[in-house]
């Protein structure tokens, strides 16, 4: 369910043709809907309301402060995984104790910043890092709240690198040593060792995973229980799925459901139950506009060149990942039934769509099929686009960064400028001498 809709052979955003607001905005462009994202943590929320879980929106996302406000006014805490990540957060004006923090490779600067911040709990993912953030937070004379990371080592289905709850992964530990975590651990003065936190992978378009890395930490939890440590909060990650494809994704409340179950009696028992969604939430929320800047043909192969290609949306080059491309104003004949490879249309013909970079893995679709009549000047969408797009943008090639465009309606804000060529080289026009030496200051300090 999205607000992204063809009218008389025409896309529109909410209120608005998504012409327009690309055309105002310049191409290559994000534009999101409001409504969608309201509309997708509203029902996350409602799921799963039984257990009453603190929505800690996952940052990585999508991480545009418009869209962290929009969240962080209904209601949701952050789930941040870098001091940056914990700065949008705070700048949003969500309280630091309403996040939590993962990450494998968190610097000692980053945690000495999430301490400042009151950072509601650390999700800690190995010895050597529980060691540094007791040790830290000792020197800082503080006491910390620390949930371990786990590993149920549950196959969730989807891309190996999007695959994180596998013994073979580097994220958390794995749950056989979280029983000798605990026991070496769990009586820390200063990092208080009191919640388990596990994130399984995304996207999982099935429960049964949920159910089965669930079952095994409310088994843990027992033991835990024998061995005299109290678990007060489970953090179940995020993951959820989102439409690619029409009706691709369950609705939430059958990962509820699922979950539910096996929650249910742990929530009533005292535990608090937190979860990280982001794409459930926003991929469905957002799609990139591009401009088709011309067309070929190599042999047989038939390319739409357009003036972005993985630079705005590294999911096609990166994970092979399937987004739904079609033509803003394709004409009333030529509207899609359906999001999918075969979008039930007549007409169309294989193409490729590539962006202009120097790379043979700069494509957004291959062998896709698309209306014939797609040529030079075209602005083409690319749905689901909202998660792990403007995210994951790079400037490679010297290309600015795009235009996101918040619509509400019948409003379009722009909610971060599109880069110019200053933009582009400002961090290079004045070189400094480095003082060798001295030490760079924290970053949390140079934002000040
Ligand atoms: C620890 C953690 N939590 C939450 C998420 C969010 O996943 P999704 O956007 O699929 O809900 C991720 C994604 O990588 C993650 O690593």
């Amino acid at each position: 369910m999205d607000q992204f809709s063809y009218r008389n052979g025409e896309l529109f955003v909410e209120e608005l043709p998504v012409r327009a607001v690309a055309e105002g905005a310049g191409t290559p462009c994000f534009i999101y809907s409001r409504r969608t994202i309201e509309d997708h943590y509203d029902r996350l929320v409602e799921a799963f309301r039984p257990i009453d879980p603190l929505v800690c929106y996952s940052v990585k996302s999508s991480s545009n402060l418009s869209i962290l406000r929009i969240l962080a006014e209904r209601g949701a805490g952050m789930d941040v995984v870098s001091g940056g990540e914990l700065h949008r957060a705070r700048a949003a004006g969500v309280a630091g104790d309403r996040c939590v923090y993962a990450g494998v490779g968190k610097t000692d600067d980053e945690i000495r910043l999430a301490i400042r911040e009151g950072i509601g709990l650390f999700n800690c993912e190995s010895e050597a890092e529980f060691e540094n953030l007791a040790r830290i937070a000792g020197l800082e004379g503080v006491v910390v709240r620390v949930a371990l990371r786990i590993n149920p080592d549950v196959d969730p289905s989807t891309h190996r690198y999007t695959s994180t709850g596998k013994k073979e992964t580097k994220f958390g530990v794995d749950l056989e040593r979280a029983r000798q975590f605990f026991a070496r651990y769990g009586r820390d003065p200063h990092a208080r060792l009191e919640g388990l936190h596990l994130h399984i992978g995304s996207p999982i378009y099935t429960v049964d995973p949920y159910r089965e890395a669930l079952a095994k930490t409310a088994a843990l939890v027992a033991q835990l229980a024998k061995d005299g440590f109290e678990i007060r909060s489970i953090d179940l990650g995020g993951g959820f799925g989102a439409d690619y494809e029409s009706a691709q994704s369950p609705p939430l409340a059958r990962y509820a459901e699922a979950i539910l179950d096996i929650a249910g009696p742990l929530h009533a028992r005292g535990v608090r139950f937190i979860l990280e969604p982001g794409r459930t939430i926003v991929a469905n929320a957002g799609i990139l506009v591009l401009r088709v800047l011309y067309t070929k043909t190599s042999g047989e192969k038939r390319f739409a060149i357009c003036d972005a290609g993985m630079n705005a949306l590294l999911r096609p080059s990166h994970y092979g990942s399937f987004h739904f491309i079609w033509p803003v104003a394709p004409g009333a004949e030529l509207v899609p039934p359906r999001r999918a490879l075969d979008p039930g249309v007549s007409g169309t013909v294989a193409q490729d769509v590539v962006g202009p970079l120097c790379e043979s893995g700069d494509f957004l679709a291959l062998d896709r099929q698309l209306p014939a009549k797609i040529s030079r000047g075209d602005l083409l969408a690319v749905f689901t686009a909202g998660a792990y797009g403007m995210s994951m943008a790079s400037r490679y090639n010297s290309s600015p960064l795009p235009a996101e465009v918040l619509v509400s309606g019948s409003r379009a804000d722009v909610i971060r400028a599109r880069e110019n060529y200053a933009t582009l080289v400002e961090h290079e026009l004045k070189p400094t001498r480095l003082a060798i030496g001295a030490t760079a200051a924290p970053l949390a300090e140079t934002a000040r």
